[in-house]
């Protein structure tokens, strides 16, 4: 087991280039189970949950070749085979296997869901979906059982706005008979990246980026070559550190209107950023004003900043709240900045944050992915060393992470844990 070491308060600059989506990514490579020849996906990030998506396509028969980030996927020898356990646990995103296998074999049998804690996470509107499509679905033993004589398109209406629902009916409906017509859908830009995978697989899709999804079944798809779209949440993590400690820092392969709502709060703060075709530059500034944010679906302020963001917000003059509307209990960042000398007070679905306040190295332990990038965030903000345990949180995301950061001038390296620091860390 490894640790994170960061030796913070050193100013940033220099060019920092962002990978392929990680949520467009956990959606594409299932997708691929719905054609009948090779698909290839570029521009894949370089992190574990790609590597285990590969091994799940695999053990269903599966051929994967994955190099140079650029992965292709020989559908055409894979069956039904049940996975209620072992890799399926490890990523939350294993439940779009429900919606491609459905898709394709009529039939599947998936574990419930890992993934980030983030509080309840449920999947009633996966199901609401597949049932609507004629699917029958039954929990057993922690496995989801989907089996359907023939799948039909349906009008679907979420009553929660919901990405992973939207996309997996989406993977569900594209070989149904007929028409599905997806209500209240989310407008993601995942979505929008799914949608153009699969119509260049044949797939006849329309609205994907708006709240209403329209798809005319057909009755095979065809391999295709895709490029994935920027990843806007490791994107915004080197953006709002470059707002931080950033003398200077560009964050290249962007598309800057999936950022806008990150842009405005950082422009609100006082932070110098300027966007072009696919960069964003950006500068600290020596006084930070203090802001509200508030989570909300896409275009609105994403949830997987709010964490990175509160990081940044312990430097602004004043006192902030921060309310994640998304997921209510996505605070465990905040005991760990705490450690650092934040002065963060959480009250229900809120965090107060009082600044500035100059934040100290200390030994803290990510608990999810993003509460990972707040914690890196923090560490280059504060004086002397942070170690920063639970490394394969942030594996999860974040593609050559150490390196990117040392390219712009962080003094950051991974550490072999002791014994005794494993053990110690078991029983935190
Ligand atoms: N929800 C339901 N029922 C459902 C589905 C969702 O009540 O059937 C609720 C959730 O509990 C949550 C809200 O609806 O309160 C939104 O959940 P959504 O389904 O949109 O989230 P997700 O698809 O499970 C994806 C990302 C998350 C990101 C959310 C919100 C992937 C693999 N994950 O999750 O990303 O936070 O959308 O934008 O795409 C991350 O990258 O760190 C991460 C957690």
């Amino acid at each position: 087991m490894e640790k994170l070491k960061i030796a913070g308060g050193y100013p940033l600059k220099g060019t920092v280039r962002v990978s392929g989506a990680k949520n467009s990514a956990v959606a594409l490579i299932p997708a691929t189970i719905l054609a009948d020849s090779p698909v290839t996906i570029e521009g894949l990030p370089d992190i574990s949950d790609v590597e285990i998506l590969k091994g799940l396509l695999e053990e269903i028969g599966g051929q994967v070749k994955l190099s140079d980030n650029e992965m292709t996927v020989n559908p055409s020898g894979m069956i039904s085979m049940p996975l209620p356990n072992g890799k399926v646990k490890k990523l939350r995103a294993s439940y779009y296997l429900m919606g491609a296998m459905l898709g394709r074999f009529k039939k599947a049998v998936i574990g419930l869901p890992g993934g980030c804690h983030l509080g309840p996470r449920p999947i009633d509107q996966h199901i609401k979906g597949f049932e609507a499509l004629g699917a029958s679905v039954t929990n057993e033993q922690g496995a989801i059982y989907l089996r359907a004589e023939e799948l039909k398109g349906a009008r679907i209406y979420l009553d929660v706005v919901s990405v992973g629902a939207t996309i997996n009916i989406m993977l569900a409906a594209v070989r149904a008979k007929g028409r599905t017509v997806i209500e209240n859908a989310a407008k993601e830009p995942e979505i929008i990246d799914v949608a153009t995978l699969l119509t260049n697989m044949g797939a006849r899709i329309k609205g994907a980026g708006t709240d209403v999804i329209r798809i005319d079944g057909v009755d095979s798809l065809h391999g295709c070559r895709h490029t994935i779209i920027p990843d806007r949440i490791e994107a915004g993590t080197y953006i709002i550190l470059g707002a931080a400690m950033g003398d200077g820092v560009l964050v290249d392969n962007v598309i800057p209107q999936h950022l806008e709502s990150l842009i405005a709060k950082l422009s609100e703060m006082g932070v110098y950023v300027e966007a072009g075709d696919d960069q964003i530059f950006v500068r600290s500034s020596p006084r930070l004003k203090a802001v509200d944010i508030k989570t909300l679906v896409y275009p609105g302020f994403p949830t997987d900043l709010q964490q990175p963001f509160t990081s940044l917000l312990t430097r602004a003059e004043g006192s902030s709240m921060v309310t994640d509307t998304i997921y209510g209990a996505r605070f465990k960042h905040i005991d760990e900045l705490r450690r650092m000398n934040a002065n963060i007070k959480v009250e229900g679905r809120s965090a107060i944050v009082s600044g500035p306040i100059q934040l100290q190295g200390a030994k803290v332990k990510a608990s999810d992915l993003r509460a990972g990038a707040a914690l890196v965030i923090a560490g280059l903000m504060a004086e002397g060393i942070t170690e920063v345990t639970g490394l394969e949180h942030i594996d999860r995301g974040y593609s050559n992470l150490v390196e990117k950061l040392n390219g712009l001038g962080a003094t950051v390296w991974r550490e072999a844990m002791t014994e005794e620091e494993v053990e110690q860390l078991k029983n935190t």
